[in-house]
């Protein structure tokens, strides 16, 4: 891997901490809460993680998340993430969790949110990788049950700097969580959305009209539209982009047919990030590598999406020159 990417300072603006379980803490973790998995060891989960679409991938993200279970599980997880962060060079990490792919199984919002929020607060003192926890809305279950969560969430505020929306895309548009993005902004809270993965241009459009979100998660479907590609420029609004996801959910074909060069070059505010590292086989540093190889980036192109990175953060602009 080149010495750049490796010592380069980054911020991480797109990582599910459900989707950063290693199989083997899958195994620890099934073990330690007495949790049955359908898979008799490491090398079988990963010969499993073979996805078509975003659903395929969602449906084994969703079953490997069961083995966390208490504070402590929610501890390790994110405290594992922590230690790539800083072997990583990634200086800042913006952390999105999904509390109702918990909740719905009866695990209290307070479990979840404290153990990720007590390794976030080891990693700034210890590691020092700063961080944000953004909460994710799943956009399959319905806008009520987002508004529930919103409310649960209200008591943790100091420790949730946004609100978000992921999993299944198609089917699920931004407009469906209007007034729930309304209040979370009335609240207090920034607003970011997955849109223009799988979804059509229109989904983009909405989530910045309608949500009114700082930044996209994902976007690439953008450059179907050119309307939308001039105002994502002109008003810069951040792309958190995932390589090596979009090439494990058939997002694109091969790493060679990606368009992040295409839209790095035209302008946007394009950032790298690994959306589900245990999942799609690396964390930030090997999604650069695999984008400088198959894109054939320049120094200048990876030192800009490493400045992107900061930019796009919730940083002050004195937090942003501190870390970069
Ligand atoms: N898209 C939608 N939902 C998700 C993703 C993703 O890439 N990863 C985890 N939840
Ligand atoms: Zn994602």
């Amino acid at each position: 891997m080149s010495s750049l990417i490796q010592t380069l300072p980054k911020a991480e603006l797109h990582i599910h901490i459900e989707g950063s379980l290693e199989p083997e803490m899958m195994f620890t973790l099934a073990q330690r809460n007495g949790i049955e998995l359908p898979y008799a060891s490491v090398a079988e989960i990963q010969a499993a993680y073979q996805f078509e679409n975003l659903q395929s991938f969602l449906d084994l993200y969703y079953a490997g998340a069961q083995v966390l279970q208490t504070e402590q599980d929610f501890y390790d997880l994110t405290w594992a993430y922590l230690q790539k962060c800083a072997a990583q060079t990634v200086r800042h990490t913006e952390i999105f969790f999904d509390p109702q792919t918990h909740t719905d199984r009866g695990l209290p919002f307070e479990i979840v949110c404290n153990g990720i929020t007590a390794a976030l607060q080891a990693g700034r003192e210890q590691l020092n990788v700063s961080s944000h926890l953004i909460l994710c809305f799943l956009r399959h279950l319905s806008a009520d049950d987002a508004m529930a969560t919103l409310e649960q969430a209200l008591p943790y505020q100091d420790r949730i700097i946004g609100v978000g929306l992921d999993s299944s895309e198609l089917g699920h548009p931004p407009s469906k969580f209007q007034a729930v993005f309304d209040r979370a902004r009335a609240e207090g809270f920034l607003t970011v959305a997955h849109a223009g993965e799988e979804g059509p241009p229109e989904y983009i459009w909405e989530a910045l009209k309608l949500l009114k979100v700082s930044r996209i998660d994902h976007g690439v479907r953008c450059v179907e539209d050119p309307a939308l590609v001039d105002y994502l420029g002109e008003h810069q609004i951040p792309l958190t982009v995932c390589p090596l996801s979009n090439v494990k959910l058939c997002v694109f074909d091969t790493m060679a047919d990606h368009n992040l060069k295409t839209l790095l070059d035209q302008g946007l505010c394009v950032t790298v990030n690994s959306d589900d590292p245990a999942y799609f086989g690396g964390y930030l540093n090997e999604n650069f590598e695999a984008i400088q190889t198959a894109l054939a980036l320049t120094d200048a192109d990876l030192t800009q999406l490493a400045q992107n990175s900061f930019r796009a953060a919730f940083l002050s602009a004195a937090d942003q020159q501190r870390l970069a």
